[in-house]
C-alpha cells in the first residue's frame, strides 16, 4: 500500500542530535527545520500559531536545555524550553493527530540503582536540568496519542559540543587530563538516535504500530568518563589522527566544585530491552560508535585542526 509522504518538522535543528536528524530524516519526505531563530522555546505559547501554520505530520524534537550546571540558577529559563514547550508541542500534536518523538535523559535518576534504570523505574531527579526534563516526560505522556519519549545518555556527535570533542581538543594542548571515574553510563552516539528515530518514523508511516510511550534508547555496554576518554585517545592514536603524545589521565579531587553546582547520577545506564524487543533492533556497543565518530573526523580533519584551544 503507497504511504502518503509525512511532512517533518525537526526542531533543535542546530544541537547535536539536531544536526543528525536533519541528515538522516531527510529521505522520508518534506522536511522543516527549526532553530532558535524560527521557534524560541523561551516562549512556548507562540508555538501552537507556528505549528498551525506548518502542519506537521511528524514532529521530532531535539530542542532542549542542556547546560545542566546553567540550570541551577536559571531554573524558569530551563523548564519553558525542557518542560512546556515540549508539553505544548505534544498537546498540539494530539489535537492535530501528528506524529512526535522527543528525547530525554538518564539524569531524571539519582542513580542510586545498582543496576540499569528500566522505563518503570521511579525518577528522582538530583540537579534542575534533570527535574525540567523530567516535568517535560510526564506532560508529554499525559498528552501523548501517537509516538515515543526516548530516554538516552551520554550523547555525542562529531557536530556540535560533546565530551570526546573537548578531550580531543585538550589532548592537543596538555599533558595531563583530569577526568572522573566515579560515574558510570554509556555514551550514545547522535547517529544511531537518529537512525532509530528514522526506523520509528517508518515503521510508523508503514502503519507497523508500536505502543506509544517512553522507551529507553542508548547504546550497549557501560563505561565511565575516564574509560570513554581512555578509549577514544588510544582509538585515536590507532586511527592516525594527530595527535601529539597522550596525555596523562588523573582522577580529580573529589569533593563540591563551584563550577559544576549539578549533582550528577553515578549510575546512567539504561535498561534497553523494552525498545530492542519492540522495534527488533540490536543496540550497538558504545565502542563502535566512537569508532565511527573517529573515522569521521579522520575524513574530514585528520589534522585535529578545528580542535585547536
Ligand atoms: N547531550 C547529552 O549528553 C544528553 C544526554 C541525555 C539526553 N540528552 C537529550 O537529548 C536531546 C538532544 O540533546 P543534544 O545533545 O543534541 O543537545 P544540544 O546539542 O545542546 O542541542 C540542544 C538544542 O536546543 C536548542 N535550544 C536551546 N534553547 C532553545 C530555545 N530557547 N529555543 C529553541 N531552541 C533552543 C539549542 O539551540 P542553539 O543551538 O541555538 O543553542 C540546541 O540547538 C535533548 O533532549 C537532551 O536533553 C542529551
Amino acid at each position: 500500500m503507497p504511504t502518503i509522504a509525512p511532512k517533518i518538522l525537526i526542531t533543535g535543528r542546530d544541537g547535536q542530535l539536531g544536526q543528525a536528524l536533519c541528515r538522516t530524516l531527510s529521505p522520508l519526505g518534506p522536511l522543516t527545520a527549526w532553530g532558535r531563530q524560527e521557534a524560541d522555546f523561551l516562549k512556548p505559547s507562540a508555538l501552537e500559531n507556528k505549528l498551525s501554520d506548518l502542519k506537521p505530520t511528524v514532529i521530532v524534537n531535539a530542542a532542549a536545555w542542556t547546560k545542566v550546571d546553567l540550570a541551577q540558577c536559571r531554573p524558569n529559563e530551563a523548564r519553558l524550553v525542557n518542560a512546556d514547550s515540549p508539553v505544548a508541542i505534544s498537546a498540539w500534536a494530539r489535537d492535530h493527530e501528528a506524529f512526535f518523538i522527543h528525547y530525554s535523559t538518564d539524569y531524571v535518576f539519582d542513580g542510586s540503582k545498582a543496576s540499569p534504570y528500566t522505563e518503570l523505574d521511579s525518577p528522582n531527579p538530583l540537579n534542575l536540568y534533570g527535574q525540567t526534563k523530567l516535568e517535560g516526560d510526564l506532560g508529554i505522556l499525559n498528552n501523548l496519542a501517537q509516538g515515543y519519549v526516548f530516554r538516552t545518555s551520554w550523547v555525542f556527535s562529531p557536530l556540535g559540543a560533546s565530551f570526546p570533542k573537548t578531550i580531543l581538543r585538550l589532548a592537543k594542548s596538555q599533558a595531563q587530563l583530569t577526568v572522573n571515574d566515579d560515574q558510570t553510563g554509556a555514551p550514545t552516539s547522535a547517529d544511531f538516535l537518529a537512525a532509530l528515530t528514522a526506523l520509528a518514523i517508518r515503521d510508523h508511516l508503514q502503519d507497523r504500530p508500536h505502543p506509544h510511550g517512553l522507551y529507553n534508547l542508548s547504546c550497549s555496554g557501560q563505561t565511565t568518563w575516564l574509560g570513554y576518554a581512555t578509549y577514544l585517545l588510544h582509538s585515536a592514536k590507532l586511527q592516525g589522527l594527530a595527535l601529539p603524545q597522550a596525555p596523562t589521565l588523573l582522577l580529580p579531587a573529589y569533593g563540591p566544585d563551584p563550577d559544576r553546582p549539578a549533582k550528577r547520577p553515578l549510575n546512567s545506564l539504561l535498561d534497553t530491552t523494552k525498545i530492542q524487543l519492540e522495534l527488533n533492533i540490536t543496540c550497538p556497543p558504545w565502542q563502535s560508535e566512537v569508532d565511527k565518530f573517529l573515522t569521521y573526523l579522520q575524513k574530514v580533519d585528520p589534522q585535529l585542526k578545528y580542535f585547536s584551544s
